[in-house]
């Protein structure tokens, strides 16, 4: 991780903020309790995992007040707000002040926000559209916390590490959700790890067995873009696979404790049991795939989505000495959820160095990218190859007047 700019002090937001004319206003002036520090939120895709991270920032820090929220679909926004609002915990409602007036929906709902004074965006769309949405983000210089993954494919990768670059130039906060990076466990473990605790480091382990994800029918009358977009995980192109949309976050993990990325990979995968239908999109439902690294280190990684199956979720790693787990989700007091966004603050306000993990999310979807591309071609597939591939997933014009069909399942060997 880069950390070229110093980032700001206390003293020196306040006085950016106010030379930027943001508005610094008397306390119990409204709602939310406001200082000369108080952050502006907004949120950009306002689903289950936007609501919750917006919950989660409001939790974990004092001097925080959510103001906007974005959403293609202006029945999440509606929802978002109320839901938001019924929530009685005083650490969050009394920092909830959103606007009518700041709520946005449609396709180009995210550069309305942007264009608003707030301070901080929360990002937590489907990672189709992440890369342009971060690219505006910090092109409006705002500090973000983004979800994972970054992207579905390789041309989206290289525009997210541009905006990490940016993100550094600018001096921004840039934390993303992949969160076993803010549990306590897992950083004790990891470097522990690192520090030689099971001897030299042969090979990690990273499974993510779970169970079906949602799928939806199409509703009467509903648009096509619209039953894409609310179907998000079952198509390729907006979900990326499920090996990139859930199992990066083990994937992260070995990178992680390995400290370096895999120089190449062989899969396999496939669709073992879900019928062609529409509302399972073109996505497979499973993968392994044996990633290889300069050190001559390996990951063996494996994920799939089947029900009545045994669920495996974590991340071992082998060494010279003995096996051992990463961290465990879950087993620790505070909450990674939380800590992030703590974190994220703290790193804003000057309180710790500047945070900025564009590059290693990007990096860390990258890897599962490459795996995919291995698992769908039949060949191995290098990280030089994954990087400057070209192939680009996400139709370039997206309309709700236009049809986006699902797209063939793939089979190994035919590209
Ligand atoms: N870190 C974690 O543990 C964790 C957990 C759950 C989800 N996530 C990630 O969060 C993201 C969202 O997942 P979710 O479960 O909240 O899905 P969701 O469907 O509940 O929410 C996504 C929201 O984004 C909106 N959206 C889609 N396209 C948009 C666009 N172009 N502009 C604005 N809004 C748009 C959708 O309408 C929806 O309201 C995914 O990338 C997922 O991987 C991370």
């Amino acid at each position: 991780m880069e950390k070229k700019q110093s980032s700001l002090s206390r003293r020196d937001f306040a006085k950016t903020s106010a030379a930027a004319g943001f508005a610094i206003l008397a306390s119990r002036s409204g709602r939310a309790q406001e200082s000369a520090e108080t952050l502006k939120i907004g949120l950009i895709g306002a689903g289950g995992r936007g609501c919750g991270a917006a919950v989660n920032c409001l939790t974990g820090n004092e001097n925080v007040k959510l103001v906007a929220l974005a959403d293609v679909f202006e029945e999440s926004v509606i929802k978002a707000k109320v839901n938001l609002e019924r929530n009685n915990d005083p650490r969050v409602k009394d920092k909830l002040a959103i606007e009518d007036e700041l709520c946005f929906s449609g396709l180009d709902a995210y550069q309305k926000l942007l264009e608003t004074d707030v301070d901080i965006v929360i990002h937590a769309t489907p990672p189709y559209c992440r890369p342009m949405h971060l690219e505006a983000i910090v092109e409006a210089g705002k500090h973000l916390f983004s979800e994972k993954p970054f992207a579905v494919d390789s041309p989206g990768i290289r525009r997210c590490l541009a905006a990490a670059k940016v993100a550094d130039e600018k001096g921004l906060t840039f934390v993303t959700g992949l969160q076993r990076r803010y549990q306590d466990k897992y950083i004790e473990t990891v470097k522990k790890l690192q520090d030689g605790a099971i001897g030299k480091i042969l090979y990690g382990r990273a499974y993510w067995n779970g169970s079906l994800p949602f799928s939806h029918d199409r509703e009467a009358g509903e648009s096509d873009l619209a039953y894409r977009l609310r179907n998000w995980y079952n198509q390729i192109w907006t979900c990326g696979d499920s090996i990139v949309e859930q199992h990066v976050h083990n994937i992260d993990v070995i990178n992680w404790v390995l400290d370096e990325y895999p120089t190449k990979v062989v899969a396999n995968g496939g669709r073992a049991w879900k019928p062609a239908e529409e509302k399972y999109g073109d996505i497979w439902d499973n993968f392994a795939c044996d990633y290889e690294y300069a050190s001559g280190a390996r990951m063996l990684s494996m994920s799939r989505h089947w029900n009545n199956s045994k669920s495996d979720v974590w991340e071992r790693v082998v060494g010279t000495e003995k096996e051992s787990t990463c961290g465990e989700m879950g087993r620790d007091r505070s909450d990674p959820y939380v800590n992030e966004h703590i974190a994220m603050l703290e790193s804003i306000r000057g309180d710790r160095e500047r945070i900025n993990d564009g590059e290693r999310t990007a990096y860390a979807t990258l890897t599962a990218i490459m795996g995919r591309e291995a698992a769908y071609t039949g060949q191995e597939v290098t990280w030089e190859q994954a990087l400057n591939c070209e192939k680009s997933l996400v139709p370039a014009d997206l309309d709700f007047e236009k049809e986006y069909p699902v797209g063939s399942i793939p089979v190994p060997g035919s590209e």
